[in-house]
């Protein structure tokens, strides 16, 4: 901490009621009787008084700090004035006020060279009493308003630099707290697009999982079935007619086990790309939901396996909103692919999302679990997600820049590498 402006060393006299008392002078003069007769009037007056007879005693009783010198010019060993220019040259001096009496040097020559040697005020043989007081009690007013100047100076400069100091410190904390927290969004962002990543290569696996080791044995079962039946007339009528319920019923399960198979991961979107598999899924989605689902989608590239998948994911969850939510008799999906961007919108006519629930959404609450995701998605390719909704529908769309999706892609492979 630097010093504080509290620390100031206190005002040596409150305000201006001089307390003469406290104020210390020093009388410099080697004319004995002269001395006395100041020395005197100034302790009469309350005054401390310090005496010195010649230039060198003077400059060392200086040192003591007195309140004001009375200097006589004409000292033994040296000037008067030189007296006075040494101590108003010291800095730790400078600001004691040096009063010249002279009983020598009384024309208006000297008084001015007196004052050009620094002192502070003049006073010529003979000296009034009354006036030798005023003139100390008028110096040491000025150098009290001086004193004081001085210091609320050094306070207000301490305050500033207090205040200068605390500013910086704040700033840095402001800055550090920024990174900080840049960081923590950074790996928080890195940790959703793994877990979106982890919960595709999941539904892949079950998907496959599905098709090659149930369908297989269903596949077995059929045969076997099928085998079966060129036997059946020597069962019993009930037999036969359990053999043949056991037959549908196969055919029922590799049905439900192929969607959901492909449901979870459609093999379409290896295979034949985005549009091909949205095809087939809007279709599915439209016979079992009883939903009029359309899919409009120009000419769609192959792009990466990755890309293909988010935007898959994206139009199957908007879907399923339309189906959980919105009460919609119809749906669009669009995609359109142009200037290395594509665009995914899905359009229903359904009674919309809630007000207060866009306003948890937007707040980022525990609602939207699946519109997070999808934002999460985009992000990851570094495209956008506007979402539109009143209560005559609503419409999600998302940009994607399928020029990025290399790096991207890049990227989670160095991080999955990076985790391994
Ligand atoms: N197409 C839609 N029509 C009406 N409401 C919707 C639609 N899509 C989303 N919503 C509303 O937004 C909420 C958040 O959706 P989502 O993030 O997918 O979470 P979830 O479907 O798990 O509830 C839903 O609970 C629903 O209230
Ligand atoms: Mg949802």
């Amino acid at each position: 901490m630097p010093e504080s402006a509290g620390g100031q060393a206190p005002l040596k006299w409150q305000g201006f009621g001089l307390t003469p008392e406290q104020a210390k002078i020093l009388s410099v003069d080697d004319n004995e009787a002269l001395r006395y007769s100041v020395v005197r009037c100034l302790r009469d007056a309350g005054y401390e008084v310090l005496e010195a007879r010649t230039g060198t005693e003077a400059l060392e009783l200086v040192k003591e700090m007195p309140d004001l010198v009375t200097l006589d010019v004409n000292l033994p060993d040296m000037h008067g004035f030189q007296v006075c220019r040494q101590i108003k040259t010291d800095p730790n001096t400078s600001h004691i006020p040096v009063l010249h009496l002279s009983s020598t040097y009384t024309d208006p020559e000297s008084r001015v060279q007196g004052l050009a040697s620094g002192a502070d005020a003049y006073l010529s043989e003979p000296i009034d009493r009354a006036e030798l007081v005023a003139t100390v009690r008028a110096l040491l007013r000025l150098k009290h308003a001086e004193t004081l100047a001085r210091q609320q100076a050094e306070i207000a400069e301490g305050a500033r630099k207090e205040i200068a100091e605390l500013n910086s410190r704040l700033e840095e904390r402001v800055s550090e707290r920024t990174m900080e927290l840049a960081s923590a969004n950074a790996s928080l962002r890195e940790l959703s697009a793994r877990l979106l990543q982890m919960q595709d290569e999941e539904r892949r696996r079950i998907a496959r999982e599905l098709h090659d080791g149930v369908g297989q044995l269903l596949a077995g079962l059929s045969m076997n079935q099928a085998l079966i039946s060129g036997e059946s007339s020597k069962l019993s009528r009930r037999g036969q007619k359990a053999f043949s319920e056991n037959v549908a019923m196969t055919e029922e399960i590799v049905q439900s086990i192929r969607t959901m198979s492909h449901l979870l991961h459609p093999p379409l979107l290896e295979e034949m790309g985005l549009r091909s598999a949205l095809e087939w899924y809007v279709d599915e989605f439209s016979r079992r939901s009883n939903i009029n689902a359309t899919l409009d989608c120009g000419t769609v590239p192959r792009m990466d396996i990755d890309l293909e998948t988010a935007i898959f994911r994206i139009v199957q969850e908007c879907l399923g909103n339309v189906h959980r939510h919105s009460g919609s008799a119809t749906v669009t999906v669009k995609v359109q692919s142009q200037d290395g961007q594509i665009e995914i919108e899905v359009r229903d006519q359904g009674k919309g999302i809630p007000v207060e629930r866009q306003h948890e959404i937007n707040a980022g609450g525990r609602v939207g679990v699946g519109l997070r995701g999808m934002r999460e998605r985009v992000a990851r390719f570094g495209g956008r997600l506007e979402i539109e909704s009143s209560e005559t529908g609503t419409t999600v769309k998302a940009t994607l820049p399928s020029g990025a999706l290399d790096s991207a892609k890049d990227e989670s492979r160095a991080q999955g590498a990076a985790s391994d």
